[in-house]
């Protein structure tokens, strides 16, 4: 279990779900881990377990909305771990979960727009451009944006879900701007994930919802040498969800 010793990952969205699981598996394989999110005493929480575990891993309280506080992630992760090799934004969330908020479009508050747009396109854009400088005196790296399968299909939650498809671009450019320093950027779509109870009730053609770990196996092999042909390129892990217009 060292496929990741001696590599740097920064998560950001550590705090819950998948992006806290996958900072746990990440530590366990080897890895060196900063967390960041806004909920400070659970990113604190869980480096503290790591560590007690023989890991390393630091956190942060960061809200990627702002882009000094995301510079201070990376340039921690750096500082202490002398490299950034992985990025992995799960940072995001619709309105609707975050404060229980879901009128019409019509009548939707522009506050709740902006903040959905940047916590889930903004924000993993600043991460890219944060660690991007890190990457390239690292010799490379891979970055792992997470987008969802509401920016394929569409949904009410219209901020998310265009922020959700600006990462396919978002990833494509990665790509091509950093395949010239070894860094490869790729995007996973998740369907929908157990990471709450009422995501079981999200139709897929497998009849079920993900546990989080199904993602979270497929992203680990995109970070590892096994996906190193990887690039540029999104994921559907959605139990074939997107098919079903055409049951
Ligand atoms: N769970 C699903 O079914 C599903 C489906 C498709 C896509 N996704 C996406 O996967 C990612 C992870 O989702 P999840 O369900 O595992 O966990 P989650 O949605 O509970 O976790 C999101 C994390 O982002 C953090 N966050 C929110 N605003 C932030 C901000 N301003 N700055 C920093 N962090 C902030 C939250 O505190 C939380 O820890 C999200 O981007 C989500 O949109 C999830």
């Amino acid at each position: 279990m060292s496929t990741f010793k001696g590599k740097t990952a920064i998560v950001s969205g550590a705090a819950l779900g998948m992006g806290n699981l996958i900072a746990r598996r990440l530590a366990r394989a080897g890895a060196n881990v900063l967390l960041t999110d806004v909920d400070r005493a659970r990113i604190q929480a869980t480096a503290r377990e790591i560590r007690a575990a023989g890991g390393a891993a630091r956190a942060l309280r960061v809200d990627v909305r702002q882009y000094a506080e995301v510079e201070r992630a990376a340039a921690l992760a750096h500082k202490t771990f002398g490299r950034v090799d992985l990025l992995l934004n799960f940072c995001g969330g619709s309105p609707s979960r975050v404060f229980g908020r879901s009128e019409p479009f019509a009548q939707r508050d522009p506050a709740l727009l902006e903040w959905g747009i940047d916590v889930n396109l903004r924000g993993p854009l600043y991460f890219c451009r944060a660690v991007f400088p890190r990457m390239i005196e690292s010799g490379g790296g891979v970055i792992v944006n997470i987008g969802s399968i509401d920016g394929v299909t569409g949904s009410g939650a219209v901020e998310y879900s265009a922020a959700k498809s600006g990462m396919d671009g978002l990833t494509k450019s990665l790509a091509i701007v950093g395949a010239p320093h070894g860094i490869r950027a790729v995007c996973v779509v998740p369907g929908p994930v157990l990471t709450r109870p009422a995501l079981a009730k999200m139709k897929t053609l497998l009849g079920r919802a993900a546990e989080p770990r199904e993602l979270v196996d497929f992203i680990l092999y995109l970070c590892s040498g096994k996906g190193a042909f990887v690039n540029g390129s999104c994921h559907l892990v959605d139990g074939g969800r997107a098919c079903l217009a055409g049951v």
